[in-house]
């Protein structure tokens, strides 16, 4: 699956193994730009694809300014769900809707966080789609 290749030929550990079957986001990669669970998807159908990683959304020192939010807001606790946290939140605000509360929860709602940091990482998208 592409969430091994990452993790395991490609040594990039920032994509985090969840479940491993499509219930917990925490694999969430963009594929083309899009939101996409590397567990769910075959390595070799993303042959000829841009795959982004955590790894690949800063630039350089600067951070993206999902993961500002974040930081800003507090949005993690134990941290393991937050990269497919960003990466989900970072494809959601792309197209620059500005978004409810309860909108971003419902497009969210396929990344869990065991810590229930939820308060939080909705304050950090809707400070993110103001951005
Ligand atoms: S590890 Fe992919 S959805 Fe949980
Ligand atoms: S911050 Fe611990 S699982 Fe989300």
């Amino acid at each position: 699956m592409l969430l091994d290749a990452l993790r395991e030929q490609l040594h990039l550990t920032g994509t985090k193994k969840g479940c491993d079957h499509g219930q917990c986001g925490a694999c969430t990669v963009h594929i083309d730009g899009q939101s996409a669970l590397s567990c769910l998807t075959l390595a070799v159908m993303s042959e000829g694809r841009a795959i982004t990683t955590i790894e690949g959304l800063a630039r350089g020192e600067e951070l993206h300014p999902v993961q500002e939010a974040f930081v800003k807001h507090d949005a993690f606790q134990c941290g393991y769900c937050t990269p497919g946290q960003i990466m989900a939140a970072t494809a959601l605000v792309q197209d620059r809707q500005q978004r409810s509360a309860a909108e971003i929860r419902e497009a969210m709602s396929g990344n869990l966080c065991r810590c229930a940091a939820y308060a939080n990482i909705i304050a950090a998208i809707q400070e993110a789609q103001r951005a």
